[in-house]
């Protein structure tokens, strides 16, 4: 039997390599504030943001001071526990900051550090054993899309990425077309449903019935508050990745206010 689950959507902020630690602050400051003037039901969706490494011990003290109910995540960590790998940072240095989520295998590590995916697939398995939820990041570029279509390279990235990972393994997966990544022009609700849905067969097939009900899947890639409604309103998109959006306070939370917008 297959189970139902229902899926807490998951709305992500990818700052990237923006906003120094006290930038930092006052971002996630405003961001708390903005959703609490609006009312915002903390409950019904999940809110993290992904800040550089620099910023996470000033973001974590917040946190856990004003009681902000934001996941805390890396964007990335080192496939190793510790030991003589210069600059580097360890999945086991991240949870003592409370880090909860890490991105791991965005395409700007694959395109700018040559991440493999056997290298994803080992930094997948370092998070998972030091206690955090990866954030695996799929996609294809341009010429991938027009090589073989959209789903044929995001599903290989998966499969290696999810290689020995347990099946009661919590992941998040995150599809992310490489060209729709700060270019303006976002998938379609209906291509980013069809990959994600078969993404979901994917994790079905690595991981099981369960995994592959409870998985949170990701859009990312030029989400904004026009047009996240339409993301959400598929049934195998449960939340988005948003990088440059997720800089800006009112932006980001209107996307995090999807449902006010969705029509549910
Ligand atoms: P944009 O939202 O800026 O297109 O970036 C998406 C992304 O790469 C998130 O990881």
């Amino acid at each position: 039997m297959v189970a139902v689950t229902t899926r807490t959507p998951l709305i992500a902020g990818n700052w990237k390599m923006n906003l120094d630690h006290l930038q930092a602050v006052a971002f996630v400051q405003k961001l708390h504030w903005a959703l609490k003037d609006a009312k915002h039901e903390f409950d019904a969706v999940d809110v993290s943001v992904f800040p550089p490494f620099t910023d996470i011990r000033s973001v974590q003290t917040l946190i856990d001071a004003d009681k902000i109910p934001f996941g805390l995540g890396a964007q990335d960590l080192s496939a190793h526990d510790s030991g003589a790998y210069t600059g580097e940072i360890s999945g086991a240095f991240l949870k003592r900051l409370d880090v909860a989520q890490v991105i791991i295998g965005h395409s700007e590590r694959r395109e700018y550090h040559s991440e493999s995916d056997e290298l994803v697939a080992a930094k997948v398995k370092a998070a998972l054993k030091h206690g955090l939820v990866p954030v695996v990041c799929v996609g294809e570029t341009a010429e991938d899309l027009e090589k073989h279509g959209a789903s044929a390279v995001p599903v290989g990235q998966l499969e290696v990425a999810l290689d020995g990972v347990a099946s009661t393994a919590e992941i998040v997966v995150a599809y992310e077309p490489v060209w729709a990544i700060g270019s303006g022009q976002a998938a379609t609700p209906d291509q980013a449903q069809e990959v994600c849905a078969t993404l979901r067969d994917v994790v079905r097939a690595k991981l099981g019935d369960d995994a592959a009900a409870r998985t949170r899947i990701l859009y990312g890639g030029s989400v904004k508050a026009a047009n996240i409604a339409s993301f959400m309103r598929q049934p195998d998109v449960d939340g988005a990745l948003v990088g440059g959006a997720s800089l800006l306070v009112d932006e980001f939370a209107a996307i995090i206010r999807f449902q006010k917008h969705v029509g549910v």
